[in-house]
């Protein structure tokens, strides 16, 4: 192998190509300098106490403000987004619990207005872990942003909300985290609640791998068994009567043993019913089967009719 060695007999004398080097070397020494003041900057500011207070508004009531109307007429429900959300369950989700608060409650019912505490804060929210201010136990109803387009889509600078679905982690500082389904996006609200009147939604059985919205439109979330193209036209058998015209197909249909009964809110139609005891309440199953057992309600709920 053939080294390179310095030839000794060139000499480094001052000349003129030396000193275009000193000036290169000079403007190389301002640029780092320049540089490592930036680096020295951005760590800085990433290092500075971080207070979650405010949250950065909401898209819908943005876009509503600017002069779309989000209303429906007469007619069908149209193809936006926005006036099917304004139309559906999402743009309408305030609630205050028994004791003047809703901290808690805004995890889903207005996640804009939802902080943490520290040790409910995501690993990945690396500025959180400077400095988080409680919350205000009470967010008030013109402060409200329902569950707003922001907190499954990512908005860009110029106001358009973007199709991507994607889950709004920390609301404060706009950090999102990526879904791999749509299921997890709508489960992080649909289970979970530890608060009265609430039961987790699961699909199981003969829907077990379909996706919400497969059957629900994401953003009036309407949903029917009977016009999806699915079950229009179903075997015409005891169940499927008229008898049966104020009977929920949750109802016969659950696998899950859940109790039934008439729902006076549905104009009592019969539904399955969540909860325990003297606490129980509407709340449709997602678990449901082919099979269906007249028993459920003739002996043990309509006595007396087909024992
Ligand atoms: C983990 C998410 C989550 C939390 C936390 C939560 N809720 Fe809910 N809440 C929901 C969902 C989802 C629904 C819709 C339930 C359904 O119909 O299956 C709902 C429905 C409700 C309803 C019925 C709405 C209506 O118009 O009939 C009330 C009332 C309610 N919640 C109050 C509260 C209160 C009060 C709190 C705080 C103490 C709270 N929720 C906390 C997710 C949550
Ligand atoms: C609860 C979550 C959720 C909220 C809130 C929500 N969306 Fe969506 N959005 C979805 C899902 C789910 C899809 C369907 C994604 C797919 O098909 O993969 C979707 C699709 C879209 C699309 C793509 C095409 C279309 O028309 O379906 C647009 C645009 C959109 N949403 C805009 C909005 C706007 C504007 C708002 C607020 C008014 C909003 N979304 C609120 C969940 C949401
Ligand atoms: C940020 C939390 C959140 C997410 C995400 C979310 N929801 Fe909801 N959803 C709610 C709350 C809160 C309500 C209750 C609204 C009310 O007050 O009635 C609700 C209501 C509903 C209802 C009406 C319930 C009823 O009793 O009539 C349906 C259906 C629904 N959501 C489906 C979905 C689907 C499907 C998705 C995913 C595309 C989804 N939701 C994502 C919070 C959420
Ligand atoms: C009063 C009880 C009852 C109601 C209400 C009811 N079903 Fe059924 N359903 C049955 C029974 C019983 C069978 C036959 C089960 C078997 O094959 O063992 C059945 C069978 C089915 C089947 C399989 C046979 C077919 O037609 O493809 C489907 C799908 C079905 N039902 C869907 C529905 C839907 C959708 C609704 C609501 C619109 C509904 N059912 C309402 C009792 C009911
Ligand atoms: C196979 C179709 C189907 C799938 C999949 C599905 N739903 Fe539903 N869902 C329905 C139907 C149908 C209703 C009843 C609508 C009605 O009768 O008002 C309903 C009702 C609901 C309700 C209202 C419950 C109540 O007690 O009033 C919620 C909340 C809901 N769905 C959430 C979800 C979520 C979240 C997912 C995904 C994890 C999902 N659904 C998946 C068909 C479906
Ligand atoms: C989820 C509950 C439920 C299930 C399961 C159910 N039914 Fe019913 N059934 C009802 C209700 C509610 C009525 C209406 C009673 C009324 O109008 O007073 C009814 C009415 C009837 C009637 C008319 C009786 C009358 O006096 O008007 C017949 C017949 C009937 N059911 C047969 C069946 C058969 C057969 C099955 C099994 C395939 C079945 N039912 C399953 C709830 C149910």
């Amino acid at each position: 192998m053939k080294q390179k060695t310095p030839d000794p007999t060139k000499r480094t004398t001052p000349s003129s190509l030396g000193q275009i080097r000193d000036v290169v070397i000079a403007v190389i020494l301002l640029a780092l300098g320049a540089a490592i003041v930036v680096i020295y900057q951005v760590e800085a500011g990433k290092a500075e106490p971080v207070s979650i207070v405010k949250n950065t508004g909401g898209a819908a009531s943005q876009m509503l403000g600017q002069g779309a109307t989000g209303a429906q007429g007469t007619d069908a429900l149209s193809e936006n987004p926005l006036d099917r959300w304004v139309a559906g369950p999402h743009s309408n989700t305030y609630v205050v619990s028994a004791d003047g608060t809703n901290d808690k409650c805004n995890q889903c019912h207005d996640p804009i207005n939802y902080i943490p505490s520290m040790e409910d804060m995501p690993a990945s929210c690396s500025v959180c872990k400077f400095k988080v201010e409680p919350p205000p136990p009470l967010t008030e109803p013109v402060n409200a942003h329902q569950v707003d387009c922001k907190v499954c889509h990512r908005v860009d600078s110029g106001g358009t909300v973007l199709a991507d679905v994607t889950w709004l982690e920390v609301a404060a500082i706009e950090q999102y985290a990526d879904v791999s389904t749509v299921n997890q996006l709508c489960q992080y609200c649909h289970t979970g609640a530890e608060a009265e009147g609430h039961a987790d939604i699961h699909i199981a059985g003969a829907h077990e791998n379909m996706a919400c919205n497969d059957c629900h439109d994401p953003h009036s979330m309407q949903a029917s068994c009977t016009s999806s193209g699915c079950h229009d036209s179903l075997e015409e058998i005891p169940g499927h009567d008229a008898d049966h015209a104020k009977v929920h197909c949750v109802a016969c249909h659950d696998t899950t043993g859940m109790e039934v009964g008439p729902d006076e809110a549905r104009g009592g139609l019969w539904v399955t019913f969540a909860g325990e005891g003297d606490n129980t309440f509407p709340h449709l199953s997602h678990a449901l089967g082919r099979e269906s057992d007249c028993s459920r309600c003739h002996v043990e709920v309509l006595p007396g009719k087909y024992k």
